[in-house]
């Protein structure tokens, strides 16, 4: 195609989709107000229809969750909010008071094996227990040596040398877990994976041991960015 005509349909393309997602939200705000439907966080989701395996984590000042405390394990710090939010699908824009935002997709299993998947399904427990007001966020990023790696010797290193599954086995189901890719997202992202935990107060030891654990794998040595933020929300 004739780049032009091809800049002037891309410019189209944009449009009708902005006009399809404003209209989307307009129509989202009629239907919340009309149905009496109060945002369940402090800021309000674009649209999870687009993908529901989206969540954006956003730190600010606003939010359930409340940073206890935070640090840049390794690699180049972000700010350190007072609270985080975590919201279901994307935001239209950089929300209000917001010092950063993340994002990441749910995915598929990726290195583990058919009897370890039975294991963890039959195990771990659902983020949000009443009794879980204790949470951790640790974005993380893997170097370039990692993902030049093929999935085989991804999966020994996980694994079979660092016993990733195994070791965090041991913690569920006291400790629930969601796993966010960032790799693939449409827009460059700061961390490969946003990792979230959830517990209660009486298994905040157990999750420092879990942590401790998993730091000193081999695994780790290819760990290249690391931010780990520990939260607490109303009972
Ligand atoms: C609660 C106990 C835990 C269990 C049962 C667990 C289990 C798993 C499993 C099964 C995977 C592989 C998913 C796949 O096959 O794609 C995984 C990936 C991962 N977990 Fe854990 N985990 C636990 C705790 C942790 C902790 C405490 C951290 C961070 C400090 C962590 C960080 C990660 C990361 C970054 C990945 C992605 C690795 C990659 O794809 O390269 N996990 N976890």
């Amino acid at each position: 195609m004739d780049s032009s005509i091809a800049s002037r349909v891309g410019v189209k393309l944009r449009q009708t989709g902005e006009l399809n997602r404003r209209s989307f939200l307009c129509r989202a705000a009629t239907w919340s107000v009309a149905a009496g439907i109060g945002v369940h966080h402090g800021f309000a989701a674009e649209s999870n229809s687009m993908n529901p395996r989206l969540f954006t984590f956003v730190g600010g000042n606003s939010g359930p969750w409340t940073v206890t405390r935070f640090k840049t394990v390794v690699g180049d710090p972000i700010a350190e909010p007072s609270k985080i939010d975590i919201v279901p699908g994307g935001l239209p824009g950089f929300p209000a008071g917001a010092q950063w935002m993340l994002k990441g997709v749910t995915s598929n299993v990726r290195y583990v094996a058919r009897e370890e998947k039975v294991e963890l399904e039959a195990r771990q427990a659902a983020l949000g227990r009443p009794e879980a007001t204790h949470g951790a966020l640790i974005p993380i990023r893997k170097n370039a040596k990692w993902w030049a790696l093929t999935q085989d010797e991804r999966r020994a290193i996980f694994e079979e040398r660092s016993h990733h599954t195994a070791v965090g086995m041991k913690y569920l189901p006291s400790i629930a877990r969601r796993l966010h890719h960032c790799r693939d997202l449409e827009v460059a992202e700061p961390f490969d994976f946003l990792t979230l935990f959830d517990y209660a107060a009486k298994d905040a030891t157990a999750f420092e041991d879990l942590v401790a654990a998993l730091r000193v794998t081999e695994e780790w040595k290819y760990v290249d960015r690391e931010i780990d933020i520990r939260m607490i929300r109303p009972g």
